[in-house]
């Protein structure tokens, strides 16, 4: 970023500020506008299905951890809890891995996905 060179140190770090507020509200934009395919997502569960499909596992990767269930959850939470993960304001080191892995598409094709099962769905390995 080029910021003009007139600037005092503390209008610089506003003018910093400002545009990095920018580039996240454009994120934040970009992301709101994907629409979710439930069926795109259902292909692209199978690493998650290796944890999140099996009641009351616990991962012992780095510790041991609950595995939360997220099918059912509303795809609204789904895709912020992936962001946060992705972002790092959410600190599971696994989790920041595997949504940091992650498109905006890919979010929202897999929480349409999930949001869509409940435990009364057909049984299915991938719940
Ligand atoms: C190695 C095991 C593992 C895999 C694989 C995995 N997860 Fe997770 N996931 C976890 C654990 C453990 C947590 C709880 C982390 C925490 O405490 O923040 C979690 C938390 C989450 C949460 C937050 C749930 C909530 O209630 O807040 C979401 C959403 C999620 N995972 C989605 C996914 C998706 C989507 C995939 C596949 C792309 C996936 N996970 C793959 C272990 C896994």
């Amino acid at each position: 970023m080029n910021l003009p060179v007139n600037l005092s140190p503390k209008k610089r770090v506003l003018t910093c500020l400002i545009s990095l507020m920018a580039s996240s509200l454009s994120n934040f934009v970009m992301a709101a506008d994907l629409v979710g395919d439930a069926n795109k997502g259902a292909s692209k569960v199978s690493l998650c299905a290796g944890c999140h499909a099996i009641p009351g596992y616990r991962s012992s990767v780095p510790e041991i951890y609950t595995i939360p269930m997220i099918g059912g959850q509303s795809a609204a939470y789904l895709v912020s809890a992936l962001q946060a993960y992705k972002k790092g304001e959410r600190k599971h080191p696994t989790m920041r891995g595997i949504a940091g892995s992650l498109s905006d598409q890919d979010m929202v094709d897999i929480a349409a996905y999930y949001a869509g099962q409940s435990a009364s769905s057909k049984p299915n390995y991938l719940k």
